[in-house]
């Protein structure tokens, strides 16, 4: 009786022992994927890395800048050994190249299940002297990716979603894509975050019956290279700026989120004040 009870924990250990190391490589082969456009620096690297400490996805990174994306892959894997990172240099305003690297990951990377739409372009200028070029390549990087991104990455979300996956589109906008806070010299770029933000809010309408989520974060002033590079960065101060961190910290609190709820929108300012000419 009691040989026959050692023989099975024996076996049941055997079995534990041969199978934990393939469920493991199986556990983080079928992590479901996400997608972060813009990962190069700022807040879509500060995304990247946020996801690596909860380690529950593959993450696809998108830029043009690939140096920038293998400093973000190598930070992400120094945070989590089981990272698995892969790297897409891509110009997002390029609608076929964009298209063809959304539709390669999610037929063959799969399951897709999160799309964090984050790359832009700042410092739009005044709407008496702005380049309409300069406006055009604003709308194609702010707005017209998003959409492009979005439409193409839906079928792949909705099997995601139908299969029972937790799945979540999220638009980094900005405060100046909202009704608080337009300045000037934001003309084209706050064109752009408003129409990013009435795009999620009709695209989570489309979706919202499959269980899809669609949420807009709304930052105020994150201390970036964006805004380092602004023209009136030198009126602004970074010690009072949001953290990128903030704001990756709110996409993960999107993505916890349970499927009886989405924050559609999320509005994040500056507590102190960031403009030194207002003090
Ligand atoms: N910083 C702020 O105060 C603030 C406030 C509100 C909202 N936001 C928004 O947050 C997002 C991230 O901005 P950030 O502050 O992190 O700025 P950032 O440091 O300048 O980063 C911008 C990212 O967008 C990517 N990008 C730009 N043009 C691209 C293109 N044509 N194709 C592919 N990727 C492109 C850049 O990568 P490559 O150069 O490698 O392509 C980079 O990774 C933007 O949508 C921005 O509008 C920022």
């Amino acid at each position: 009786m009691n040989f026959d009870i050692y023989l099975c924990f024996a076996l049941l250990l055997f079995v534990f022992l041969i199978k934990l190391p393939l469920s493991l490589t199986m556990t983080t082969n079928n992590k479901p994927t996400a997608i972060i456009t813009g990962s190069s620096r700022g807040i879509g690297r500060g995304i990247a890395i946020q996801l690596s400490y909860t380690n529950k996805y593959k993450l696809c990174l998108l830029s043009r800048n690939i140096n920038g994306l293998n400093e973000t892959k190598k930070l992400c894997e120094e945070i989590n050994g089981d990272a698995v990172v892969k790297c897409y240099q891509c110009n997002v305003a390029d609608r076929t190249q964009l298209t063809n690297i959304l539709q390669d990951i999610g037929a063959n990377y799969g399951p897709l299940c999160v799309l964090i739409n984050n790359s832009g372009v700042g410092d739009s200028g005044n709407a008496l002297t702005a380049d309409l070029d300069h406006w055009d390549k604003m709308l194609d990087v702010n707005l017209r990716a998003v959409t492009t991104a979005t439409r193409i990455c839906l079928p792949f979300l909705k099997q995601s979603a139908l299969n029972n996956d937790n799945v979540s589109i999220i638009n980094i906008s900005s405060m100046a894509g909202t009704l608080r806070a337009i300045g000037p010299n934001k003309t084209m770029y706050s064109a752009t975050k408003f129409g990013v933000v009435g795009f999620s809010e009709s695209v989570f309408e489309d979706v919202k019956e499959f269980g899809i989520k669609v949420s807009c974060i709304n930052p105020g002033f994150v201390d970036t290279k964006m805004v380092r590079d602004l023209k009136k960065a030198k009126t602004l101060r970074f010690n009072n700026m949001i953290k990128v961190s903030d704001i990756a910290k709110s996409v993960q609190y999107v993505l916890d989120c349970s499927k009886y709820c989405c924050p559609t929108q999320i509005f994040i300012r500056a507590q102190g004040n960031p403009i030194k000419s207002n003090l």
